[in-house]
């Protein structure tokens, strides 16, 4: 296999990845993909830094091993504590994480209050907080920042649309309307999965004019950038028939992966349950 045809390698702390792969797969269809979830690690979200980075780094040999060219880390929480190691260990790599639209949001709030939701650990996050400062400083924008504890899990346990997602929606999203916020950024994968949810509250709640900022389609143009500047993109052929696979990995089980591609982006790729060693001691750490 040349290397243009090897696979692009997307993961995710489970579903929420999914959210960014829709936009990779209709803006590069010759790419062959991996999407794994690391559903039986999942959240990440409430985990120590340290050992977030420690999956990362395992799960990044995991899809190398399996032939990736290129890795996306299609998660915020991932990214913000460990896309620095990942692309230390892998220099030379083409490595695209996903980060918080602050940028977009900043550019296009009116009332100049911004409201992030986002995991404890992403809003906590070094990278992030720099981020929020330097696009502060840049645009004068505030930043109202909504952990959304237990919001990936209701997504990952396939709750889009039930009771209980709707009041906690409601719960980290009212107070951020009272206090001027009139843009929304969905910080974590998960959320655009559940945006049909939000919309519905918010025209609901008399605030259809809030924006909704989501970033997937921007990791997928840095990914085809990083692509072509590396000669990695995989050509159409010359029939148009060149179809390109996806393959799904869990560390969970298949069935529920599978039940995810089918509900989520209505497709029925392969799914493989991957083993991948859980970091030592995870439990003792603070
Ligand atoms: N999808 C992940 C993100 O973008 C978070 C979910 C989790 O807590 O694992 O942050």
């Amino acid at each position: 296999m040349t290397l243009p045809d090897a696979p692009v390698g997307i993961f995710d702390s489970g579903v929420g990845g999914l959210s960014v792969l829709r936009h990779i797969q209709a803006q590069l269809p010759h790419e062959h993909l991996l999407y794994l979830a690391d559903t039986g690690f999942a959240p990440y979200g409430d985990k120590p830094e340290s050992i977030v980075v420690e999956r990362v780094l395992a799960i990044g040999d995991f899809l190398l091993a399996q032939g990736a060219k290129a890795l996306v880390v299609a998660c915020n929480t991932a990214t913000v504590a460990a896309v620095r190691e990942l692309r230390a260990v892998h220099p030379g790599l083409p490595i695209v994480g996903v980060e918080p639209g602050l940028k977009p949001a900043a550019a296009l709030t009116r009332t100049g209050k911004v409201g992030v939701l986002a995991t404890e650990r992403t809003l906590r996050g070094a990278k992030f907080l720099q981020l929020r400062d330097q696009v502060h400083l840049d645009s004068g924008a505030e930043f109202l920042l909504q952990p959304c504890v237990g919001l990936a899990d209701q997504i990952e346990f396939g709750e889009l649309d039930s009771t209980a997602t709707s009041a906690m929606l409601e719960r980290f999203i009212m107070p951020l309307l009272t206090q001027g916020a009139d843009t929304l950024v969905l910080g974590c994968t998960h959320y655009p999965l559940v945006r049909s949810s939000i919309e519905r509250l918010l025209k609901n709640a008399g605030r259809p004019d809030v924006a909704l900022v989501d970033t997937g389609d921007a990791v997928a143009r840095q990914l085809a950038r990083l692509l072509a500047a590396g000669g990695l993109l995989r050509a159409p052929g010359a029939s148009g028939k060149f179809p390109a696979s996806l393959t799904g990995y869990t560390s969970a089980s298949a069935t529920a992966l599978t039940a995810a591609f089918r509900s989520l982006l209505g497709i029925d790729p392969p799914v493989h349950e991957a083993q991948i060693a859980v970091p030592r001691d995870w439990q003792n750490v603070e």
